[in-house]
């Protein structure tokens, strides 16, 4: 079969991105417009500015995407940007997904067929990331503000609650951590003492990490897993990959990880994805629109 080149975009959130990918996994080009300056200025995304500014940078960047690779011419993206760097890997495996706007424990059966086994009842782990560092004035984007204090931090200087849900094994919940922290922010303000930020990042970071490898664990003990891969943003989290990395060594499971470029959103991503896609004969028509609700394999 000859090679099937796709020209992949992506632009769900922040970034104006597009990327060639030839049969799958070979990323000729990934070249990703940040709109974080802008949005800092707000402390957070505003969905206007968002759209008006990828309407701005989408052609420059699909000429760039296709230029870089000498051409003339969504979470399910995020796991596969595993597929990228680690040519071996094939499902059947376990996979965390963890982002801006999910958080989803996901058992993928085959290229494109997935099954959720637990997902947040609230907030994404990532939206805690960047709620929690706001509110210890870190500003946005909160994930890699936190990485970086809490590396300064003590993980065990506040017991912060592990975002669990009652009764439901690898359901996460995080919005009762998010309070824990704006609660323990506001009696130490009321007392007049004093916030180490550094502590209190360390330690809120710990309460998700934890809670994270955990129910991954319990999902490799479970269903057997002998492959487990982290994927989108807070998959680039440093006490993340290391927890996990270490939980599945012990238990002689293969970790995957995608570098932190291709955490982020990025259209390399998308075109692995749409490749085995492609492969299936799936195709869609003009008639294709966004479905912001989208659930993970759901078309
Ligand atoms: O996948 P992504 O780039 O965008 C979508 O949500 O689709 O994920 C962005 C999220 C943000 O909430 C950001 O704070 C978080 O990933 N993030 C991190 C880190 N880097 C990015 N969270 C924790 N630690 C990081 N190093």
């Amino acid at each position: 079969m000859s090679d099937v080149k796709i020209l992949a975009i992506e632009s769900s959130c922040d970034e104006t991105a597009a990327s060639v990918v030839v049969n799958g996994r070979d990323v000729r080009s990934n070249v990703i417009s940040s709109q974080i300056d802008i949005h800092t200025l707000y402390g957070g995304v505003v969905p206007e500015i968002a759209s008006r500014k990828h309407i701005e940078r989408i052609n420059q960047v699909v000429q760039e995407a296709l230029d870089q690779a000498q051409m003339t011419l969504d979470d399910i993206g995020h796991i596969s940007a595993n597929y990228i760097e680690n040519q071996d890997l094939e499902p059947p495996f376990g996979c965390l997904v963890v982002s801006g706007g999910h958080t989803h424990l996901v058992l993928v059966k085959d290229y494109g067929e997935y099954e959720i086994l637990g997902k947040t009842a609230d907030d994404a782990a990532g939206e805690a990331f960047d709620k929690v560092a706001r509110a210890i004035g870190l500003g946005y984007p909160g994930g890699p503000k936190i990485d970086k204090a809490a590396r300064e931090g003590d993980p065990l200087a506040i017991e912060f609650p592990h975002g669990k849900v009652r009764g439901s094994e690898y359901d996460f919940s995080f919005s009762g951590l998010k309070s824990a922290v704006l609660n323990y922010l506001n009696e130490k303000h009321m007392k007049g003492e004093e916030i180490s930020v550094n502590d209190v990042a360390a330690s809120f970071q710990k309460s998700v990490v934890d809670v994270l490898v955990e129910h991954s664990m319990h999902a490799v003990n479970e269903f057997g897993f002998k492959k487990f891969a982290i994927a989108g943003g807070v998959a680039s989290n440093s006490a993340l990959r290391t927890a996990m990395e270490e939980a599945c060594r012990r238990r002689h499971v293969q970790f995957y990880r995608p570098s932190p470029i291709l955490c982020t959103d990025n259209a390399a991503m998308i075109g692995a994805a749409a490749y085995y896609d492609y492969l299936k004969g799936i195709r869609s028509d003009w008639s294709l629109n966004a479905v912001p609700n989208l659930k993970l394999g759901e078309r």
